[in-house]
Order: structure tokens, then C-alpha cells, then sequence
């Protein structure tokens, strides 16, 4: 039975500590005394300090939400997976679609990231997912084995084993347009039978997949409750404790 893991990306939002601090307060208030659900918090790295204070003895785990595959050297602005994990982050999202639009991340480059976060005890939330386009040209899964294969290049099944995949088509994320559970259960359950080539039929097994874009507390039941969707990673509602806590209850 794999333990559903509800993940909140902050992205470029409360990233004031005091306020970061409050949000985690208030997510660890709600979320408090059920061990059922795998409960974290993505920050921004200027308050990733501050919400891993104010996580320190609850169940709430905190992650970053990107890393520079090196552990130190000249790369200015960069923050290395050793320094999250010195400041006592657990996690971290890797390869999100803002990530590889913006700021032109490949699938190589995110290999490297996912293999930094494992050598530093990290655990990697690797996403996937197609675009509009691609979804329109019947390429979904296509697309979605590519950025697997690629960044799970390298890795052994124990590894891969480690980390938590992220199904988030990218038109469905901060778009208020959610994937139906169908269709949504069809690419999770794609994911799995490629992870069981990619590992090993008892990793792909036990691994999580949770699914991204515009999850909130209105569909997270009914998509939560497909076979192979094991938990959210969640933008926009993941900012108020009220419907972040309301998205853990529908996982429990
Ligand atoms: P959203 O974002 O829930 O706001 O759609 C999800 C994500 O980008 O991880």
C-alpha cells in the first residue's frame, strides 16, 4: 500500500520568512495528529530556513524547489542539494515544466539534478507532462516516456525506488483546468508500467506518483481516489493552509 504524499509548491510566493513561517503554522495546525499522508512544503529558498524551524518536530516534511547539480563552486546564484540538506530540507521538486520553459532545462541537466538530490539523501520530485499541443497531437505519452527515460537516465532500480514521480500536464497547471480522473489515471497508470521496465516490477510498485495542475479541494477526491494517483503536487492551493488542509483530508 503506498502512503500518499501531498506536496505544496509555494513557487515565487511567500517567500517573506515570517510569512512562510505562518503558512507552515498554519498547515501544521491543520494536517496535526494523522500520520496516514505524507505531508510537505516547497518554500522559496529565502524562507526555507524559517519553515524548516517551524517544522522541526511535526510530521511536515520541507523541501527546495530546484538545485544546482554541484555541491559548491562558482555558479553565482545557485544552491547546491548539500546546502538544502545542511539547512535541513528533505526534498526537492526537480525538472517542474516552469523550469524547463523558462529557464530552458533539459532533461540531461535535470538527470544530473535528480542524481545530486539521491547523493545528498534528498528526496527528488521529478516531474513530467505534456503540453497542450502535445497532449492535442496525441504525443502524451511519448513525451512523458522521454522526460522519464531521461531523467531517470543512470539510475538503479534502488534509486529509482526513491523518488516521487510528478504528473503535471502543463495546461492544467495554474490554469484552473484539471485533468479528468480518467484521463489523468491513464498516463499515471502509463507511468507506472514504464517504471516497472525503467526499475523493476516491485519498484514501480511502491513508487508515488502524485498529479499537478490546478488539484484543489473541490476535485482532489475524486482524482486522489485512482488507482495509480498517490498523491497532489499542489501550486495555487497549496498557499492557504484552509484548502491545502481540505486537499490532505480528501487523500486521507
Ligand atoms: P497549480 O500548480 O496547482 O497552481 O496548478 C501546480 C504546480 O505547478 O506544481
Amino acid at each position: 500500500m503506498r502512503k500518499k504524499i501531498i506536496a505544496g509548491n509555494w513557487k515565487m510566493y511567500c517567500g517573506d520568512p515570517a510569512k512562510a513561517a505562518a503558512l507552515a503554522k498554519g498547515v501544521i495546525e491543520s494536517c496535526a495528529c494523522q500520520n496516514r499522508v505524507e505531508v510537505a512544503v516547497c518554500p522559496p529558498a529565502t524562507a526555507l530556513a524559517a519553515v524548516v524551524e517551524t517544522c522541526r518536530g511535526s510530521s511536515v516534511r520541507v523541501g527546495a524547489q530546484n538545485l544546482y547539480p554541484k555541491d559548491e563552486g562558482a555558479f553565482t546564484g545557485e544552491i547546491s542539494a548539500a546546502f538544502i540538506k545542511a539547512l535541513g530540507g528533505s526534498l526537492a521538486i526537480l525538472g517542474h515544466s516552469e523550469r524547463r520553459t523558462y529557464f530552458k532545462e533539459a532533461d540531461d541537466f535535470i538527470n544530473l539534478k535528480v542524481k545530486a538530490a539521491l547523493a545528498h539523501g534528498l528526496t527528488p520530485i521529478l516531474c513530467v507532462g505534456e503540453t497542450e499541443k502535445e497532449r492535442e497531437d496525441g504525443v502524451t505519452e511519448k513525451v512523458v516516456e522521454t522526460q522519464l527515460r531521461g531523467g531517470l537516465a543512470g539510475l538503479s532500480a534502488d534509486e529509482i525506488g526513491q523518488i516521487v514521480i510528478a504528473y503535471e500536464p502543463v495546461w492544467a497547471i495554474g490554469t484552473g483546468k484539471n485533468a479528468t480522473p480518467a484521463d489523468a489515471q491513464a498516463v499515471h497508470a502509463f507511468i507506472r508500467k514504464l517504471l516497472g521496465s525503467l526499475a523493476s516490477a516491485d519498484v514501480a510498485e511502491l513508487i508515488r506518483i502524485q498529479y499537478g495542475g490546478s488539484m484543489k479541494p473541490e476535485n482532489a477526491a475524486e482524482l486522489l481516489a485512482q488507482q495509480d494517483i498517490d498523491g497532489g503536487l499542489i501550486g495555487g492551493a497549496s498557499l492557504k493552509a484552509e484548502s491545502f488542509a481540505a486537499i490532505i483530508q480528501a487523500a486521507l
